[in-house]
């Protein structure tokens, strides 16, 4: 039953509706959230990761939503209850969602934000120019939003943005409405991890809220009271930072563990103890110290350096981060240096590449290691073989058709013949994979593990050459 509060004629001047419902008031100081929104009306603005996942998550909430997508193809795919792109869980829960009627589709944001009282903004925020964020796709929402603005509406920002955007969208809406819009723009960053996105959204460590008003306080209590994490409520401004913050933050602890495993090969130290050790201090954490090839994605890259570019601007030295990136950028090259090592020279040996994906469990190239690792060993002349689960024909897309590249489906085709196995990604296939029967097949059994996911001793016994970065058995990875 929804919780039912009379309001005394006297302080109704204190309350806040919704349409003609109160929601929230102001009793001596104190904000009440009256009446429980069950069955809010949602709108979502962008039908990537980040947007099917809330508009997904929210509809099994039981909340109805509708969801703009301008794209006439993706737009058809989705009204079908099918996804773009490849994420676990997620293809199930839109399906259902689209199933019972509470998850729609639309390429018509007029039509959102009559229906929605909340709407999300989760549209891409791409890497413009000098490594800034390109916000013009957040400038077009807010542009459009105030042409269709038809009374009170919350927009929540989900898109990653350097602080100080939820002012400027702010500003556009009541530049092209008035002073008298009624609005409020609220922040409540995102922290999903492509391939586990689902399980995140419904299990998140906290919910950083940032909000400048009683009125979208109480709508936020509302729509997150289900989640009984920890709810760290700020301004927009600071809620915005948090999230760019945090993405620097691990990039740098995985810049750190690759100097450590740089520093592990130099010395001698075996690198499993020394991750444990200094990952097993609780103030430093074990997770996301894991070495490799480095991090990809749409996300890291892309907001380190974002987060240089407004840091530098408001006279803030975060050089730090730029070394953190320096590192990053050389792991590929590293890598392809333990190839051509071991091989010596490249040219026109096969050579076979497992895993494509900057990560496992997506088919999302963008930023991926994979791209430079195979555009560097085809310069060297190689003759290149990849296979991966899922991200071949996104690789495909991205990278140019060469006459010494081609694509396998089976993994075990994939390394027949090849002088060597380069693991750039740590799909559960390859770490589980039956590695007697790749050295069988294999013209020069070597392996060049980008991850460290294979036991050097356990290599070794079936014949195998082995080469990862650091020295020692490979650490059990954490967290990543
Ligand atoms: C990242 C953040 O982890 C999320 O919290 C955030 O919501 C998301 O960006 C975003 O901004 O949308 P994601 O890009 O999906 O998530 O992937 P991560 O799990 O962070 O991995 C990024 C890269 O770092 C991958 O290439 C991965 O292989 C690499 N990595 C990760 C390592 O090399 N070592 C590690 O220990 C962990």
């Amino acid at each position: 039953m929804r919780p039912f509060l009379f309001v005394e004629p006297a302080t109704r001047s204190e309350l806040t509706c919704i349409g003609e419902i109160p929601v929230a008031g102001r009793i001596a100081g104190h904000t009440l959230t009256l009446q429980k929104l069950a069955d809010m009306k949602l709108g979502v603005i962008g039908a990537g990761p980040v947007g099917l996942v809330t508009a997904g998550a929210f509809s099994s909430l039981g909340h109805q939503v509708l969801c703009v997508e301008k794209d006439p193809v993706r737009l058809k795919q989705l009204t079908n209850g099918s996804i773009p792109l490849y994420e676990p869980g997620l293809q199930e829960l839109v399906q259902q969602g689209v199933d019972k009627g509470s998850l729609n589709f639309t390429n018509d944001m007029g039509e959102v934000l009559r229906f929605a009282n909340v709407v999300f903004v989760c549209v891409g925020t791409p890497e413009g120019e000098e490594g800034a964020a390109d916000l013009s796709q957040v400038e077009s929402v807010a542009v459009d939003v105030a042409r269709n603005l038809p009374g009170y509406r919350l927009l929540i920002e989900k898109s990653t943005v350097p602080i100080g955007t939820h002012r400027h969208i702010a500003r556009t809406i009541s530049r092209h409405v008035g002073r008298d819009a009624e609005f409020d723009v609220a922040c409540i960053p995102e922290f999903l991890r492509e391939g586990n996105a689902v399980h995140d959204f419904f299990n998140p460590d906290r919910i950083i809220i940032g909000v400048g008003s009683d009125r979208s306080r109480a709508l936020i209590e509302d729509l997150y009271s289900s989640f009984d994490c920890e709810k760290v409520w700020t301004d927009p401004g600071t809620a915005e930072l948090v999230k760019h913050a945090s993405n620097a933050f691990l990039a740098l602890k995985i810049s750190y563990s690759n100097l450590l495993a740089d520093m592990s090969e130099a010395t001698g130290a075996n690198l499993g103890a020394l991750l444990d050790g200094v990952g097993g201090d609780s103030r430093i954490g074990r997770s996301f110290l894991n070495p490799g090839v480095g991090y990809g994605g749409s996300c890291l890259p892309k907001d380190v350096r974002a987060f240089v570019h407004f840091s530098t601007q408001a006279g803030v030295d975060s050089s730090m981060l730029a070394e953190a990136q320096k590192i990053n950028e050389r792991r590929p090259v590293q890598i392809v240096d333990k190839v051509r090592d071991a091989l010596w020279l490249l040219n026109d040996k096969p050579v076979t590449v497992w895993g494509l994906s900057f990560k496992p469990e997506t088919d999302d190239v963008r930023n991926a290691p994979s791209l430079d690792v195979v555009r560097q060993l085809l310069e060297a002349g190689a003759k290149v073989t990849c296979h991966d689960p899922v991200a071949i024909s996104r690789f495909r897309e991205a990278f140019d058709e060469h006459p010494d590249l081609r694509y396998e489906a089976d993994m075990y085709e994939a390394a027949q013949d090849s002088h060597a196995l380069i693991l750039l990604t740590e799909w559960s296939q390859y770490k589980d994979a039956d590695l007697a029967k790749v050295r069988s097949s294999m013209t020069i059994p070597l392996i060049i593990d980008g991850r460290r996911v294979f036991d050097p001793e356990m290599v070794d016994g079936l014949g195998f050459e082995y080469e990862a970065f650091g020295s020692g058995k490979p650490p059990k990875r954490h967290g990543a």
